[in-house]
């Protein structure tokens, strides 16, 4: 089957076409027991334990995004009501450019997919109007996609064996979270951020430098080759005991560091502060999944969203993860920032587990989760 999925949830405006095996004729052989250990056993007889097979992951035909980056850069960060009108002007476009890529027509699609929230709520409108109108015309079914589910899925794309449970920590420009996933669209919010996410805390530090919008990947890229030692930072610790994430201190120290040293666009230190930032911004992250990985003991780690793409961030991630001995994926950089080809995984296992005929038209968008 085919699914067209749609994310403008924020300033990209993204979609994906996916195929994937049917739901009906997924699995081969025979099911497995509703629950195996329940048989009787013979003495001496190892029972056999029927482990389903995974669903292949699907193929994605094409993943179209179109940042809107130019647009809201002379601003350091995003201008929802232009965010909302930049998506009108795109998305006929952009949901064209995806099928041609796939090279496939509307009548092939047997599934809409489309971001609900949380994001700008004028920004996800226009996706889910545009996807509820397709799915009307061509009488197909429509599901409504959580965007912080589709960035943990991102990873299953890639890697549909995953073990569970899963610990994984979703680092965006708006959310910073950490989830326990016991099993397949299951998740447990382990802690959040009380104040900034990551990436708006890199976001906003670059903006007071003037170094431009997104903040993450031009911090990146002027601090590379800077010495990451170069200034002290605290680690951010909330005083209770919880997993939440703080980084509204961490901003006021950045802050405070940029006075006194005179750091500045273009300046000798810039480069020095910059990886030295990015560095704590990391540690702190990482030493979160230290401490939720002891609390809860996984299987498995994984690391997503847009801050995700960010190199030091994904080899400090790896490292805890070798020490601790634990399976680790990240996304490649393309599936970690917003796209629609994990919108369009997510609805699919959605689709797999209760499948609807009709195009539900009263799913409505929401800001918040
Ligand atoms: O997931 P995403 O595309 O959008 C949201 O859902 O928010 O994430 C955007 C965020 C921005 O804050 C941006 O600065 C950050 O991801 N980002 C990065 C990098 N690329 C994007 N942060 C650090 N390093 C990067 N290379
Ligand atoms: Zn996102």
């Amino acid at each position: 089957m085919h699914v067209l999925a749609i994310e403008t949830s924020c300033d990209e405006t993204s979609a994906a076409v996916l195929r994937a095996a049917d739901p009906g004729t997924r699995t081969k052989g025979t099911c497995p027991p509703a629950n195996p250990l329940s048989r009787p056993q013979e003495r001496g007889h190892v029972p056999e334990v029927h482990v389903p097979d995974p669903s292949p992951a699907p193929e994605i035909l094409s993943n179209i995004v179109l940042s809107q980056d130019e647009i809201h850069a002379p601003y350091g960060g995003v201008v929802p009501e232009l965010a909302s009108r930049q998506h009108i002007k795109t998305i006929t476009a952009v949901v064209g450019e995806a099928l041609e890529r796939a090279g496939t027509g509307l009548e092939a699609i047997d599934l809409y997919a489309v971001t609900q929230g949380p994001g700008l709520i004028g920004s996800l409108l226009v996706g889910l109007s545009f996807a509820k109108g397709l799915a009307y015309y061509h009488k197909k079914p429509l599901v409504g996609v959580d965007h912080l589910e589709a960035h943990l899925e991102a990873c299953f794309l890639e890697n549909p064996t995953i073990a569970y449970p899963v610990l994984g920590l979703l680092v965006s420009g708006g959310h910073t979270a950490l989830y326990l996933m016991r099993e397949a669209l299951s998740y447990e919010l382990l802690g959040r951020t009380r104040d900034d996410a990551a990436g708006e805390a890199l976001d906003k530090i670059a903006k007071f430098l003037g170094l431009g919008y997104p903040g993450g990947p031009v911090i990146e890229k002027l601090g590379a080759g800077g010495d990451p030692k170069a200034f002290a930072f605290a680690v951010p610790r909330t005083k209770d005991r919880s997993l939440d994430f703080s980084f509204s201190g961490l901003k006021t120290a950045a802050l405070k560091h940029i006075r006194e040293s005179g750091v500045v666009k273009e300046g000798p230190r810039l480069a020095d502060f910059l990886a030295s930032f990015e560095e704590i911004v990391a540690k702190a992250l990482v030493d979160h999944v230290r401490a939720a990985a002891e609390r809860v003991q996984p299987r498995t780690l994984i690391l997503c969203g847009g801050v995700a793409r960010n190199t030091r961030l994904r080899a400090r991630f790896q490292a805890f993860a070798r020490e601790a001995g634990l399976d680790a994926h990240v996304p490649s950089p393309k599936l970690c920032t917003d796209n629609a080809a994990m919108v369009g995984a997510v609805a699919l296992k959605k689709f797999a587990r209760r499948p609807v005929v009709e195009p539900d038209l009263d799913l409505d968008a929401y800001a918040r989760s």
